[in-house]
């Protein structure tokens, strides 16, 4: 973020306070925030027995004396699954519609109650027994926005086989090595979803995938979403639908202690190779329920709360499955892209649905902003009483329209901060409470302690810029890297010790309210996809005719950040790309390469052809400068370059641009 953003954001005054029949319906209250602070581990404990149920009780709330290995409700029981699907239809709310899902093409809906969701997440667990699947075996999920991607998910939690779920971007390389990492015996997919009014193959990368033969995947369990033809292996491949008929009806969930792993997901790191972040059952649970009612304000009985998120990412799996299905919310589930089949297919949605809850991300606010307020004007979108916003930092005029042409000007809007390894929502207001900022995610929620820090650590004074840290163990905060203990301790816990550094940069502004302003180290956030710049590097480098790259996040006003890539190529290519039209050849065959190696959210916006890099003396490759190339600034200070005049090389002597 450049010093001129910074200094707008310092200088935005606006406030919206809650609208009173707002505060007055609200679960999250003031008095919650003096609670948490009085008897922070009492106040977890209360939140632990008001939102979730326990086959055993626990006795208590936090061991910490191993951090920054933590135990949350060590000795408790619970069953996630249950949490989320039996105990509501035991409560008499059977016929509740748990998912209103909107398959991408117009027409194809699908209602789900709870009595439906129960009766499926039985017959899964059941046949993934008949697979061989018990506590503690990994299954990878790896499948589009349908329904079933929550069945299977919770299938697998009611047996306490934790999930590893790959986002259906990734590609058939990135699904291996996932695969892979957590040993998994079964991998969910299906024949293809829709996208773009086109049905989309799934399966076949998950053949490639396996095509190594190097994986513990036994069975490959496939739903029929578009019924195209699909290549099978007999003895692997299974129909998913004649799985769950030949299953037996009825499957009791089995209680796990609280620390059981639930699931797996990876996340982009700063060196090539992804994390496993993995989280716990317990303390997962209870954040994740609590914040979506006191931070979504999920009134279950009344509310439609639509998270557009995709299940593959986190936000997917705290505020779609976990979060709302333990309070026995109501959702739409939509399959497809909010241009299709017409750009106002969100409002369409929110109309048709009467959403009252609608939770996305500010890269798609930016979108909708680029194609018009006329738009979604079309629609009627007077349901809506709660906006929220995720996963990059909201810049004051998106969030200005967001609340304006969306929200009507009545809806309160919660930015909420948190990551793949916090688990749940950290930083946000409580849209009953809070006096609001355009672009500030404001307060740390009651029962966090985040805070702003100078490089020694030091907390920095009110106006003053820092590194976002949490001071305290949370409920759902990552148990670790799955099989890098040590990972976890460098990457989260040694660059300020006993905190967990989130890796982003902050501010506080002179009333203490704080202002996420995006990642300090070589992560990228591309429309809320987190991306690493390391490992771009790796799969461009991965190419025969390249020899070295650097890739850099530089600011898209739509995206948040983009993919810019500078290549230098083998000698052998060299030649090659300076013939005529080849160069626009040559970086279109790397984007293509890239989207192998990782999937088409990594390909570059733009590769540029290089002679040189700009490098320390150590060797280390100076981003911050090649940033400026990418956002056409002025270069910034060359004086540590091993050789100066490189940045010249690379202005004057820009090769092949992919744009
Ligand atoms: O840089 C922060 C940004 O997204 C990162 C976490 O990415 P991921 O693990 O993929 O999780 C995204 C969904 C929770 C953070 O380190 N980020 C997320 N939410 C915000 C944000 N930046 C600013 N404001 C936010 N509200």
């Amino acid at each position: 973020m450049t010093e001129q953003t910074l200094a707008n954001l310092m200088q935005e005054t606006r406030t919206y306070a809650p609208p009173r029949e707002f505060a007055t319906q609200a679960n999250g209250t003031a008095d919650q925030y003096a609670a948490a602070t009085a008897d922070r581990e009492a106040f977890w404990a209360e939140q632990a027995r008001t939102y979730v149920a326990w086959s055993k009780d626990f006795t208590q709330v936090l061991d910490w004396s191993d951090a920054p290995f933590a135990t949350w409700f060590g000795d408790g029981e619970l069953n996630a699954c249950y949490n989320a699907v039996d105990r509501h239809v035991e409560a008499g709310h059977g016929d509740r519609v748990a998912i209103h899902f909107v398959g991408e093409p117009e027409g194809d809906t699908r209602d789900i109650t709870y009595a439906d969701l129960h009766a499926e997440v039985q017959r899964a667990a059941n046949a993934l027994v008949d697979l061989g699947i018990g506590k503690g075996d990994t299954v990878a999920i790896y499948l589009p926005m349908i329904p079933e991607a929550a069945v299977a998910m919770l299938a697998c939690a009611r047996l306490g086989a934790p999930h590893s779920v790959v986002f259906g971007g990734f590609s058939a390389e990135a699904l291996h090595s996932r695969v892979q990492d957590v040993q998994a015996k079964v991998v969910i997919t299906c024949d293809g979803g829709y996208r773009r009014g086109k049905p989309s193959a799934l399966k076949p990368a998950v053949d490639t995938a396996l095509e190594h033969g190097d994986t513990s995947v036994a069975k490959v369990l496939v739903v029929r979403r578009t019924g195209q033809d699909t290549a099978w292996t007999d003895g692997r491949d299974l129909w998913w639908h004649e799985a769950l008929e030949a299953a037996a009806p009825e499957h009791t969930a089995i209680p796990v202690e609280a620390e059981h792993p639930l699931f797996i997901l990876y996340t982009s790191g700063t060196t090539g190779k992804p994390k496993g972040i993995f989280h716990a059952t317990g303390g997962y649970l209870v954040q994740n329920a609590y914040t979506n009612a006191v931070v979504h304000d999920v009134h279950p009985e009344t509310d439609v709360y639509w998270c557009t998120a995709d299940i593959g990412w986190v936000t997917g799996h705290s505020y779609i499955v976990y979060g709302p299905m333990t309070l026995g919310a109501t959702q739409v589930m939509y399959e497809g892209t909010p241009d299709t089949p017409h750009q106002g297919r969100f409002w369409e949605i929110v109309q048709d649905k009467k959403v009252t809850i609608l939770y996305t991300a500010p890269t798609a606010i930016r979108t909708f902003m680029k194609w018009g307020e006329d738009i979604p004007a079309k629609f009627d979108l007077s349901s809506l009483r709660l906006l929220g916003s995720v996963g990059e930092p909201i810049n004051p005029e998106a969030w200005m329209w967001y609340r304006r042409v969306i929200g009507g000007d009545r809806c309160p809007i919660v930015d909420t901060w948190w990551q793949t390894e916090t688990g749940a929502i950290m930083i946000s207001p409580l849209p009953g409470v809070s006096e609001t900022k355009p672009g500030s995610a404001m307060q740390p929620i009651p029962g966090v302690t985040a805070d702003v820090v100078d490089d020694a650590g030091q907390s920095v004074p009110n106006g003053s810029g820092g590194y976002l840290v949490v001071r305290d163990p949370w409920p759902a905060m990552l148990r670790g890297v799955w099989g890098d203990p040590q990972r976890y301790q460098d990457t989260y816990w040694s660059r300020f010790p006993g905190m967990y550094f989130a890796g982003d940069g902050a501010k506080k502004d002179e009333d203490g309210d704080i202002w996420v302003l995006g990642r300090v180290d070589d992560v990228m956030n591309v429309s809320g996809h987190r991306l690493s710049t390391t490992e771009i590097e790796s799969a461009l480098v991965s190419h025969p005719k390249v020899a070295e790259a650097a890739v850099v996040g530089a600011t898209d006003a739509t995206t948040g950040q983009a993919v810019c890539a500078f290549v230098i190529l083998r000698s052998e290519a060299v030649a090659e790309a300076d013939e005529p039209g080849e160069g626009a050849e040559l970086v279109a065959e790397l984007r293509a390469h890239v989207a192998k190696e990782i999937g088409p959210i990594a390909k570059p916006r733009q590769i540029m052809v290089v002679q040189e890099l700009p490098k320390t003396r150590s060797g280390k490759i100076m981003r911050r400068l090649l940033r400026d190339v990418a956002e056409n600034r002025e270069v910034g200070d060359v004086t540590t370059l091993a050789d100066s005049s490189v940045m010249d090389l690379i202005k004057t002597g820009l090769g092949g641009d992919g744009s």
